[in-house]
C-alpha cells in the first residue's frame, strides 16, 4: 500500500469512529435521561472501572494505557454531557 492508500483507509476508519462515537454519545444521553428520572448520580466510578476492565481484556497489553487515556476523556465528556442534560440544557 502506498501512503495515499493508507490514508484513505485511515479516513474510512475515522468515518466509522466518528459515527460510533456519536452513537455512544446518543446512548449516554439516554442514560442521563434514565438517571434523571430515577435520581441516580451521573458519576459512577464502578461502571467506569467495569468498562475499562472489560475493554482491557480485548486490547493488546501494550495498548491498555492509551485506551485508558482515551476512555478517561470519553468519560469526562460523557459526564459533562449527562450533567447538562440533567440540568435541563
Ligand atoms: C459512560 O459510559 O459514558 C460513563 C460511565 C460512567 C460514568 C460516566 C460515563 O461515570
Amino acid at each position: 500500500m502506498d501512503l495515499q492508500q493508507i490514508r484513505l483507509k485511515i479516513d474510512a476508519i475515522d468515518d466509522e469512529l466518528v459515527s460510533l462515537l456519536e452513537k455512544r454519545m446518543d446512548m449516554a444521553a439516554k442514560v442521563a435521561q434514565y438517571k434523571k428520572e430515577n435520581n441516580i448520580p451521573v458519576y459512577s466510578p464502578t461502571r467506569e472501572q467495569e468498562v475499562l476492565d472489560r475493554l482491557s481484556k480485548k486490547v493488546s497489553d501494550n495498548r491498555i494505557d492509551v485506551i485508558t487515556k482515551i476512555y478517561s476523556l470519553l468519560f469526562f465528556q460523557s459526564r459533562n454531557e449527562q450533567e447538562n442534560i440533567i440540568q435541563g440544557e
